[in-house]
């Protein structure tokens, strides 16, 4: 049941740093990485190959920027549904990890059988072990969230990214990229997350005060940079979901490519962007953004908020965490964004027009 919230998304939203704590001792032990399904071995391969839908499909695009910045490990990530169809060539030594919440959507189900018999791994990463997905891997690593009932997926999606972040930092150990201080450095902030999202939660009441005054815009967009740029396809995959206002992620310096041309007045510009190694570059696009008037949201932390937010629309100010982990803290502002659009809204949260939980046909 709903245990006292509207909705079941309300609740699965706030149930993150509970079930994401248990997702992450599962997944960590003292300073060490341990998967609780028995041992992948990253040194063995020279590819791995990311494959999804959805929402698990934005998971997988922040976990190639993982293996790839801290492991340096090749990543292809691609959506099922095209993979599937596109005959790829699958090296023998190459892995290939699916990642489902349901475990049961066709495409991705697929795209896993095209893998059998050619990759030398199949991995996957689901919430629901019995699940197709998960019998059909050689290895199938749980999420542990709990039965995820929201058709906007919430909790699911930021178990799938602890479960990566933690394959990305057994990879880098392995491939000998990070060693055993610098590892013992990033558990403790992968420990510490929960906190933060607690912090996060109880900052819920601006990002209403926010959502009340984007649902009344007809488009909106969702700017990142790096690890920020799947973040902001997901933050306008999950707006576009459950408010029914027309949303689009890009890439920031993708702006001035053609998505500049639709800003003006009326369009709110929701720029996620911690103070990180590439906040300055997303910061001369949001100025770009208000310089033709359109309605900046900046969600940043307190020294990016100290910097940047001179004349802009809203501020909502995140604590600050450690940028690899960015992404996974990120996603609660993006998430209760447009929770809170479509209430303000009127809208079915938890049962949206035309959406299903699960997408076992094509
Ligand atoms: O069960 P799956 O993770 O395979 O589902 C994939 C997508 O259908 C799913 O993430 C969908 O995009 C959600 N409605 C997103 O909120």
């Amino acid at each position: 049941e709903k245990g006292g919230y509207k909705h079941f998304m309300a609740k699965e939203i706030a149930e993150q740093p509970t079930v994401l704590a248990d997702t992450i001792s599962a997944y960590t032990q003292e300073a060490e990485i341990r998967l609780p399904t028995g041992e992948i071995d990253f040194s063995q391969t020279n590819k791995l190959t990311l494959i999804a839908c959805g929402t698990a499909y934005y998971a997988c695009q922040v976990a190639k920027y993982w293996f790839e910045q801290e492991a340096r490990l090749p990543v292809e990530v691609d959506i099922a549904s095209e993979y599937r169809y596109r005959t790829p060539p699958v090296s023998d030594k190459s892995y290939a990890l699916f990642v489902s919440q349901s475990g049961e959507t066709a495409d991705t189900l697929a795209a896993l059988r095209y893998c059998q018999g050619k990759a030398a791994k199949i991995l996957s990463i689901v919430n629901v072990p019995e699940s197709s997905i998960a019998r059909e891997s050689d290895m199938a690593l749980p999420i542990l969230v709990g039965t995820e009932i929201g058709v906007a997926s919430t909790k699911a999606f930021t178990g799938q990214l602890v479960v990566l972040a933690s394959l990305a930092l057994k990879a880098a150990m392995q491939r000998g990229h990070l060693d055993s201080d610098a590892l013992a450095e990033r558990i403790a902030a992968l420990r510490n997350l929960p906190a933060l999202l607690n912090q996060t939660l109880a900052t819920e009441g601006r990002i209403e005060e926010v959502a009340k005054k984007i649902s009344t815009a007809q488009d909106v967009l969702f700017l990142g940079r790096g690890s920020m740029f799947p973040m902001a396809m997901e933050g306008a995959l999950k707006l576009k979901e459950i408010s029914y206002i027309h949303a689009e992620g890009y890439a920031s310096g993708e702006l001035k490519h053609g998505p500049i041309a639709l800003i003006d007045k009326d369009v709110p510009v929701v720029i996620l962007a911690p103070a990180d190694a590439l906040f300055e570059k997303t910061i001369s696009n949001m100025q770009e953004v208000m310089a033709r008037e359109g309605k900046v949201v900046l969600i940043t932390d307190s020294a990016g908020a100290k910097v940047a937010s001179d004349g802009v629309w809203e501020t909502l100010v995140m604590p600050t965490v450690d940028p690899f982990l960015a992404p996974i803290l990120y996603a609660l502002p993006a998430q209760l964004l447009s929770y809170h659009t479509a209430v303000a809204k009127g809208t079915d949260v938890d049962q949206p027009r035309n959406l299903a939980k699960s997408v076992t046909v094509e």
